[in-house]
């Protein structure tokens, strides 16, 4: 578990689905934050809600099943909205792929009408310096690392937590988590990590957010992009 408290997510989680209605397709980010948005859609659906979603990982695809929302997919249907968390969020661009999801949360986050962003306070910064995920092909790990670190990052493979060696993620890939300080131009750093051979995607989100929903303890700050 990262970030702030169980509350604030909830909070931040909850406030997104009010902007569901009946007859969305509703795209499923990833994270124990965008968990609480899914727990709630699936309650609703169960009050009545007529939604379908696209879930953007194995996790968000089970929990989905669980709560009982109808699912689709991107061959079948366009979100109308997205929900999904972050790992970091300054200016509106994001960082995420702390679960190693983001492949798939850019695709359905970015085949969405609007992204509602949900965090909590602790995400949110002045600039952005967390370490981006940049998920690689296997054979890429090495010409990816070389040239994030003539870029001046510094990248370290994402090393598995509960199984010996790395993390694989739902695609098959690797992470190179890669922390390039304080990243001053985050349009130019992802326009030159998405040009690299051998990257599917990297963790940087840019001018796809259309509204960010903080959950504080005094209640959830909405910031319209
Ligand atoms: C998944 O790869 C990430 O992009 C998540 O969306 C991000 O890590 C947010 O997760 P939490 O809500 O658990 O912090």
């Amino acid at each position: 578990k990262r970030g702030g408290t169980d509350e604030q997510k909830r909070a931040a989680g909850e406030s997104a689905v009010d902007a569901v209605s009946d007859g969305m397709v509703v795209g499923l980010g990833t994270g124990s934050t965008t968990a609480y948005a899914i727990r709630e859609l699936g309650r609703r659906v169960d009050a009545g809600l007529d939604i379908e979603g696209v879930p953007t990982s194995y996790q968000s695809r089970q929990l989905a099943r669980e709560v009982g929302i109808p699912l689709t997919t991107l061959e079948d249907a366009t979100p109308d909205l997205a929900i999904d968390g972050a790992d970091q969020v300054a200016d509106g661009t994001l960082i995420k792929g702390g679960g190693a999801a983001h492949t798939r949360e850019k695709l359905v986050d970015a085949a969405a009408d609007r992204l509602l962003v949900v965090v909590d306070p602790t995400k949110e910064a002045d600039a952005l310096d967390h370490p981006v995920p940049i998920e690689v092909l296997p054979d890429a790990r090495r010409t990816v690392a070389e040239t994030v670190a003539d870029l001046g990052g510094d990248p370290q493979l994402r090393a598995a937590e509960r199984k010996d060696g790395p993390v694989v993620t739902d695609n098959g890939n690797l992470v190179l988590d890669c922390d390039f300080g304080t990243i001053e131009d985050p349009a130019g750093l992802a326009r030159a990590l998405s040009a690299l051979p051998g990257v599917l995607e990297h963790g940087l989100f840019v001018e796809l957010a259309d509204e960010i929903h903080c959950g504080t303890d005094d209640g959830v700050r909405v910031t319209e992009l």
